[in-house]
């Protein structure tokens, strides 16, 4: 949430900096602005709402130097208004912000009793008054920043910039991440790598606490204690090609395309196609003797994680806790020693996931991570961590991170099925078979972009659409229903079709859409006949199942789409495609903005 970007030492410094806030801009779009230093003096252009509003101020009054800093907002404190919108600065100093500082009010009823006159309703404010005050008791810059950041309290990356001082940055993370871009007498801060992209590839990640003095020449970092530190320079492959939409109009739909080879590339790090058998690198605990799983995450990676449960339990036998990482990290559970918490994390960065890693770490459990983002916190924070190759995902609504976190756990649970002899080595082979299919598959249920697409029309009417699914499809009705309503802003459900007759049933009439997850498998008679309980109430069903599902069922259903016969332990990293496909031409059919819808972000970093 929110993204900051500073550099210094490039001529033309505000254009480097609203090409970084374009990568950034997937972090908050409520308003966003720039500082530079121009003849010593600290100039702003800043606009209310998305990243071409700002370019289009800048374009009328063009911002000139060569150190800047800038940033975009997902507003936290203070509606999101140009007043509101950051660089916050005086005359002496301006700072952007990701964070929330929490003891803003104390702080602001102090500095205005000492003569600072605030302008805004932010508590990001108080940072920049109290370095200004700093600074008018005589403090030199590093100085008045060091005395601030001891002040403060919550959570915080900051970018720094001073009047007359053509050649000093400071930047500074407790809590949100922040990273230094290293170049040829051209240093930048970002809160990521993306940030970064354009400007350096060679990247040092700050840590919790620490803070940096950055001049064109280098960084010197400092820890939460004051003491000198080295924080190493890694060489990041990313590059803006990968962040470019490329032929497709959204971002969404290029990740979702993307599928097929991004799920195999995730697979290749785990399967051996010699025996056709799953390895995993070589754990820190022997998982012979876990015996309790906790499996922690947010928004569709949690999702990812209550699939994972089933998974767990029927083929590894295995208990398994899961839960939403906000709810998690204050109930203070108490958890025996030796477990395993697992997080699961799109961007590693997650703020209420990163809080619950560190309260099971204090609990002596082992702490493993599934993360897109490398060198991201829970990345780094993890005693083992699984990557997932799914790339750069730009699209605010995760498509193609949540089906190779699900290729992922599919992998450990069959590695951990294997270990603790709860599948012979026939059903490691034929598990395992079905998950090198899901590439292939993938791809076919792309064909069905266009019947999809018709489909989408019955959405776009209504008012209210369901989800419904049993077992490991549940889930992925949660899923669709979620992909619906953040993209599309129509309100969607999703139900264990088993629960119907307890409450849900009563929301259906004709007006409302049901749409079914029904692979053939184990449990489809049972749901079978809940269609047939919202069929008997006027509901329009769309049914999305294989051959067998649609000849079984096919004729109650308003609409049926047919998809590939799958062995039913992959079905939910499949069915997870149509629903996200349905959401999205939705989406484009009601006209709204798909890859930065309202009020979302993609990186959660503030609770
Ligand atoms: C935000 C995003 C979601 C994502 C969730 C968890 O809400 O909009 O797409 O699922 O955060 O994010 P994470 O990066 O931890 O997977």
């Amino acid at each position: 949430m929110c993204g900051i970007i500073g550099t210094l030492g490039h001529a033309d410094v505000a254009q480097d900096l609203l090409e970084g806030l374009k990568r950034l801009e997937y972090r908050g779009y409520d308003s966003a602005g720039i500082a530079t230093l121009y003849n010593g003096s600290i100039e702003r252009r800043r606009a209310e709402g998305k990243l071409i509003n700002l370019g289009k101020v800048i374009e009328k009054e063009p911002l000139q130097g060569d150190i800047g800093i800038g940033h975009t907002r997902w507003a936290t404190h203070g509606v999101p208004s140009e007043r509101n919108a950051h660089p916050h600065a005086t005359d002496r100093v301006a700072v952007v912000h990701n964070g929330i500082i929490e003891n803003f009010r104390e702080l602001r009823r102090e500095l205005e009793s000492s003569g600072r006159i605030f302008g805004t309703d932010t508590d990001t404010e108080v940072i920049v008054q109290l370095i200004h005050h700093n600074l008018s008791q005589g403090l030199k810059p590093v100085d008045a920043t060091s005395a601030a950041l001891e002040r403060l309290e919550g959570a915080f990356a900051l970018a720094i910039l001073f009047a007359e001082e053509q050649e000093l940055m400071i930047g500074a993370r407790r809590g949100s991440p922040l990273c230094i871009g290293w170049g040829q007498k051209e240093m930048s801060l970002g809160s990521d790598a993306l940030a970064l992209a354009g400007l350096s590839n060679r990247i040092s990640y700050l840590e919790d606490g620490d803070w940096a003095v950055i001049t064109r020449d280098g960084a010197t970092v400092r820890n939460t204690h004051g003491e000198l530190v080295e924080r190493a320079i890694r060489t990041t492959a990313l590059s803006e090609k990968q962040m470019s939409k490329g032929n497709y109009p959204h971002f969404m739909a290029k990740e979702i395309h993307e599928q097929p080879t991004v799920i195999g590339q995730t697979l290749n790090t785990f399967f051996n196609p010699l025996d056709r058998s799953i390895s995993l690198p070589e754990l820190p605990f022997n998982l012979l003797e876990i015996e309790r799983i906790t499996l922690i995450a947010c928004g569709t990676s949690f999702y990812a994680a209550m699939i994972a449960k089933y998974w767990f339990e029927q083929i590894a036998r295995i208990s398994v806790d899961i839960d939403i990482a906000s709810e998690f990290r204050y109930r203070g559970t108490p958890m025996a020693k030796g477990g395993l918490a697992l997080f699961i994390s799109q961007s590693g960065e997650t703020a209420d996931t990163l809080a619950a890693l560190r309260f099971c770490r204090k609990q002596g459990q082992h702490i493993a991570g599934i993360v897109n983002v490398s060198e991201s916190t829970i990345d780094r924070e993890a005693d083992i961590v699984f990557n997932t190759h799914a790339g750069p995902e730009i699209g605010v609504a995760s498509t193609k991170a949540f089906t190779c976190q699900l290729v992922t756990l599919a992998c450990i649970v069959i590695a951990t099925a294997r270990v603790r002899g709860a599948i012979s080595r026939e059903q490691e082979q034929e598990l395992s078979s079905a998950i090198t299919e899901v590439p292939a598959r993938a791809a076919e249920i792309l064909n069905h972009d266009d019947s999809l697409r018709q489909l989408s029309n019955v959405l776009a009417g209504a008012r209210d659409v369901l989800f419904i699914g049993r077992g490991a499809s549940y889930p992925i009705a949660l899923e669709g229903a979620l992909k619906l309503k953040e993209i599309s802003y129509i309100h969607a459900e999703g139900f264990a079709a088993g629960e119907l007759k307890h409450g849900p049933i009563a929301l259906i009439d004709q007006s409302v859409p049901v749409i079914v997850i029904a692979p053939s498998d184990a449990l489809f008679e049972k749901t079978a006949s809940n269609v047939s309980e919202v069929v008997a109430r006027g509901a329009q069903v769309i049914f999305l199942s294989d051959s067998k599902g649609i000849a079984a069922l096919g004729d109650q259903a308003k609409e049926s789409i047919e998809l590939p016969t799958v062995h039913s332990f992959v079905a939910p990293i499949l069915y997870a495609l149509p629903v996200q496909i349905l959401a999205y031409h939705t989406a484009v059919l009601k006209g709204t903005d798909i890859d930065q819808p309202r009020n979302l972000a993609k990186s959660v970093t503030v609770e």
